[in-house]
C-alpha cells in the first residue's frame, strides 16, 4: 500500500553462555516478555497456546505516556523464536530470533524484525522499538549470564537524578560563595554540598558512571566527539604533542593542550608501561565504553594484539562498547591480517566464586592467559584492588605484565589526617581496603609474587592539567574539577605502577 512501509532492524550479541542456556531462555515466554522494558501486561489466550494480548505503556512527546494492546503469537524452533505482532494501525511486526555457537563457549544471539507501519508513524514506531529490543537482547544476555542487567527505564531514570542532583550541586557550589563571600569554611560547605550530591547520584545508580564523559570529549561547540575517554589525563607537554600527531594521523584535529588528548595520552602511558607486543593477548579491564579497546585496535604506533578481552562493570558502557568495537572490526575486515579477536564482558572486575559468570576473565574456568593486562583508571573501585591483583597474577602468562593508572596516599596523610578517608567513603570511590602509600603497594605487589614492580607518581602531569581541562569546560565539569582539586589537595597520589610474572 502507498502509505504503509517496510523496515529491517537487527541486532546480534554475544553471550558468554552455552547455546542451550540461550534457547531455554528464549523459549521462556515469561523471560522474553519480561525482557521487553515496554511491555506492561501480559494476558496469555487460553484457546491459542502461544498467542497473548499485550500492553504496552509508550511515552509520547517525550513526557506524556499512553497504553497501546496488541497481539503477539511466538513461534518456537529448534535454534530460536519467531514472533509475529499485530498492534493498531496497520503495524505488523515478524522477529526472528536466532542462536548460533560462539567462540570460546559463548553463544550468539540474533534478531531481524521486519516492521510494517503507516508510513507516517514509522520514526516513532522504530525510535521506540529499536531500543527496546536492542534490550530485550541484553536481558536475555544478563539472564543467561547470571548478572544483573540495568533496564532502559531504570537507566533513564537514573541519569534524570544524576542531573537533578548535579544541578543542586551546581546551585550550591555557586550560591553560597556569593552570599557569604568571606567565609572559607562557607565554600568549603559547598564543595562538601557537591560531593553530598555526587554521593547521591552514585547510591541512586550503584556506579558513578553514566554516558555524560561524551560531553568530556567534545572538541568544540559544534564538533561532535570523536572519542569516549573517560579518565583524568595525562598532561605532560611532549607525550599531549605526541599524542596530537598520532590523532591527527587518525584524521581528528584538536586546537590546543587543553583538548582531550591528554585522556588519551594516559592510555598510551599506560600501555607502555605494560610493556605490551604484537600479537599480546591483552585482558582491558573497566574499559568504559571501548576507547582503549578501539585504541589497541587502530592506532598504528601501538602494537597490535592478537586477542583482546574486556570486562567493565556497566552495563550501558557494554553494549555501546561492543557496538563501537564491532563497527571498527568491520571497517577493518580484510585490511588487518590476521585480525584480532575481541570479546567483551560485562562483569566486576574482580571474579565472585558463585555470582559472577562462569566466563569470568579472571574466573577459575577461564583458560585464557594475558601478556599484558591493562586497568585505566579504575582499580581503586575494586573491592578489593588486592583481589583483583591476586587474580590477576594467575592469569598472567610467564613474563605477562600487569600495569594500572591508579591512585593511592600520601603516607603522612594516611597517619594522620582522616579528611582522605571520609572524603573517599563519601565518594564511595574505593573501598576503604585500597587506600594504600605507594611503598605498601609495591610492597604487597612484591607480597603476592609480582617481580619489577615499578610505580612512577605522576600526579603532577594528571590533577594540574586535569582541573585546568575541566574548568575550561561546562558549569557542571567545573565544579567536578574544584572538587578534584581539593581531594588532590588531600594528599591523593595518581601513579602508573606495573609488575610482571615470573
Ligand atoms: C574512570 S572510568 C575509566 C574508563 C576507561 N578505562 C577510560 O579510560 O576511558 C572507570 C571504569 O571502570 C568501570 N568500573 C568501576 N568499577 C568497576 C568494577 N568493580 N569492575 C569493573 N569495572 C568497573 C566503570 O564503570 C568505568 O567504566
Amino acid at each position: 500500500m502507498v502509505f504503509t512501509s517496510t523496515k529491517t532492524i537487527s541486532f546480534k550479541k554475544t553471550i558468554h553462555a552455552l547455546p542451550d542456556a540461550v534457547l531455554a531462555l528464549l523459549h521462556d515466554p515469561k523471560v522474553l516478555f519480561a525482557a521487553n522494558p515496554l511491555i506492561a501486561g501480559v494476558i496469555q489466550d487460553p484457546s491459542k497456546p502461544h498467542t497473548y494480548t499485550i500492553t504496552d505503556t509508550l511515552v509520547v512527546l517525550g513526557y506524556f505516556t499512553t497504553t497501546t494492546k496488541y497481539t503477539a503469537q511466538l513461534d518456537l524452533h529448534k535454534d530460536g523464536v519467531d514472533t509475529a505482532v499485530v498492534a493498531s494501525l496497520g503495524t505488523r511486526l515478524r522477529g526472528q530470533y536466532r542462536i548460533r555457537a560462539g567462540e570460546n563457549g559463548t553463544t550468539v544471539l540474533e534478531e531481524d524484525t521486519a516492521v510494517e507501519g503507516f508510513s507516517l508513524m514509522m520514526p516513532y514506531i522504530i525510535k521506540t522499538m529499536a531500543p527496546a529490543h536492542e534490550q530485550i537482547l541484553e536481558s536475555v544476555a544478563a539472564k543467561a549470564e547470571n548478572r544483573d542487567s540495568r533496564h532502559m527505564k531504570q537507566l533513564s531514570r537514573s541519569e534524570m537524578s544524576a542531573r537533578i542532583f548535579l544541578l543542586a550541586a551546581v546551585i550550591s557550589a555557586c550560591l553560597v560563595p556569593c552570599i557569604y563571600p568571606y567565609t572559607t569554611s562557607l565554600s568549603l560547605f559547598a564543595v562538601i554540598v557537591s560531593l553530598l550530591s555526587l554521593l547521591g547520584v552514585r547510591t541512586k545508580m550503584g556506579d558513578p558512571y553514566s554516558l555524560f564523559h561524551l560531553s568530556l570529549n567534545k572538541l568544540g561547540e559544534d564538533v561532535p566527539p570523536k572519542t569516549e575517554w573517560l579518565n583524568m589525563g595525562y598532561w605532560q607537554p611532549c607525550s599531549l604533542k605526541l599524542v596530537q600527531v598520532t590523532i591527527k594521523f587518525r584524521e581528528q584535529k584538536y586546537n590546543s593542550l587543553t583538548s582531550c588528548c591528554g585522556l588519551e595520552a594516559l592510555a598510551t602511558k599506560l600501555i607502555q608501561a605494560a610493556q605490551c607486543k604484537t600479537g599480546d593477548s591483552i585482558l582491558d579491564v573497566g574499559y568504559g565504553t571501548g576507547e582503549s579497546v578501539i585504541l589497541l585496535l587502530s592506532e598504528p604506533s601501538i602494537p597490535r594484539p592478537s586477542l583482546i578481552i574486556g570486562v567493565t562493570s556497566l552495563s550501558s558502557h557494554h553494549i555501546r562498547a561492543e557496538k563501537r568495537v564491532e563497527r571498527i572490526l568491520a571497517h577493518q575486515e580484510s585490511k588487518v591480517d590476521p585480525p584480532t579477536r575481541v570479546l567483551l564482558h560485562c562483569a566486576d572486575a574482580v571474579h565472585q566464586p558463585g555470582q559472577a559468570s562462569p566466563s569470568h576473565p579472571l574466573g577459575p574456568s577461564s583458560t585464557v592467559k594475558y601478556n599484558g593486562i591493562l586497568a585505566l583508571d579504575c582499580a581503586y573501585h575494586f573491592n578489593t584492588r588486592w583481589t583483583f591483583l591476586e587474580q590477576s597474577l594467575e592469569k598472567l602468562a610467564s613474563g605477562g605484565r600487569i600495569a594500572l593508572a591508579d591512585i593511592c596516599f600520601d603516607p603522612d596523610i594516611l597517619k594522620r589526617s582522616r579528611t582522605a578517608w571520609a572524603a573517599s567513603k563519601l565518594f564511595q570511590l574505593m573501598p576503604k581496603a585500597n587506600m594504600v602509600s605507594p611503598k605498601d603497594y609495591v610492597a604487597r605487589m612484591m607480597e603476592m609474587g609480582y617481580v619489577d614492580v615499578q610505580l612512577e607518581d605522576i600526579s603532577q602531569d594528571v590533577f594540574p592539567g586535569f582541573v585546568r581541562f575541566l574548568k575550561a569546560r561546562e558549569i557542571g565539569w567545573k565544579v567536578f574539577g574544584l572538587t578534584l582539586e581539593w581531594y588532590a589537595g588531600l594528599g591523593a597520589k595518581f601513579i602508573i605502577v606495573s609488575g610482571a610474572r615470573v
